[in-house]
């Protein structure tokens, strides 16, 4: 009997972005002479961030994307959410994406948690009761004590970070999407999440997970991509990605054992 062909619900094929490259002007005096050269050159300065990037992410895999700063892991995740269009090539997404790109990105700085809570279940089109039901669930998750009633300008990173993904879980995403957001939370926050997301695994979500927490990409994810220099260097194996990704950067992390769904505390 012949296996049934999956379908890809994230596809990059050959995809690059570019953005446009802001170069310092070196001397005021020779910018204005040569002025309309100068300005051409800016104007055509691009910079690129991914290139030539191709790879499948299937249903209810745990995909994770390693790589150094500025490699390009937020512009894959960016343009999957579709906040960013690729310059050449094509991104195909097949579901419903919950994106925690930025911490407090789709939240309003003014008002307390529970109404940013509420503000999402509006705008995502919920009904009063529906909203009603998930604040509490939300508010549960996130443990965020009586400053759920404060303004979140007053929020420190881990409870922004607590606030995002209590309200990116309860959205019941098909594809979830997080960049290095549980870094800033702490160890008992870190583990929730971390169960959570295995949780999403066993119902079929697919998750996409951008972190320097080279262990817990590891111990979480089914397949890791290694972004180097804008370019794929590695796709396959979490444990075998994660050693040489470290061996590369000279660096020793103690990786625990390959068995994959089991949480501990040293795994953060
Ligand atoms: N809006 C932008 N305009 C110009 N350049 C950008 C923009 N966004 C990102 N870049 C550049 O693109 C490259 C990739 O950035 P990206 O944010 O994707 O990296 P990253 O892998 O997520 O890094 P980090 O680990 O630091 O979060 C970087 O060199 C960055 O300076
Ligand atoms: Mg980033």
């Amino acid at each position: 009997m012949r296996e049934p062909v999956r379908e890809p619900v994230i596809s990059f094929q050959n995809v690059s972005k570019s953005y446009a490259f802001y170069k310092q002007i070196s001397g005021i005096k020779n910018f204005a002479f040569n002025l309309h050269r100068s300005l051409a050159s800016i104007r055509n300065a691009q910079y690129e961030a991914l290139r030539d990037i191709s790879f499948d992410v299937y249903k209810g895999e745990n995909f994770g994307i390693i790589g150094h700063n500025g490699a390009g892991k937020s512009t894959a995740l960016g343009l999957i959410a579709g906040v960013l269009e690729p310059t050449r090539g094509r991104v195909v997404v097949r579901g419903r994406i919950s994106p925690l790109l930025a911490l407090g990105a789709g939240f309003h700085q003014e008002l307390t948690g529970r109404e940013n809570i509420i503000l999402n279940g509006v705008l995502m089109g919920l009904t009063r009761r529906e909203i009603m039901t998930k604040v509490d669930e939300i508010i549960d998750f996130a443990e965020l004590g009586e400053f759920i009633d404060s303004p979140i300008r007053v929020y420190s990173r881990g409870m922004l970070a607590r606030l995002g993904f209590a309200v990116v879980a309860s959205l019941d995403p098909e594809i979830l999407l997080i960049d290095e957001i549980l870094g800033v939370g702490d160890i008992r926050f870190q583990k929730k999440c971390q169960e959570k997301m295995l949780n999403f695994k066993e119902s079929g979500v697919t998750l996409l997970l951008v972190t320097h927490s080279i262990a817990s990409i590891a111990k979480l994810c089914d397949r890791v991509l290694w972004i180097e220099d804008h370019v794929v260097k590695m796709i396959g194996d979490p444990y075998e990605i994660a050693e040489q990704y470290c061996k590369a950067a000279g660096v020793e992390v103690d990786l625990g054992t390959p068995t994959q769904g089991t949480l501990s505390t040293t795994s953060l």
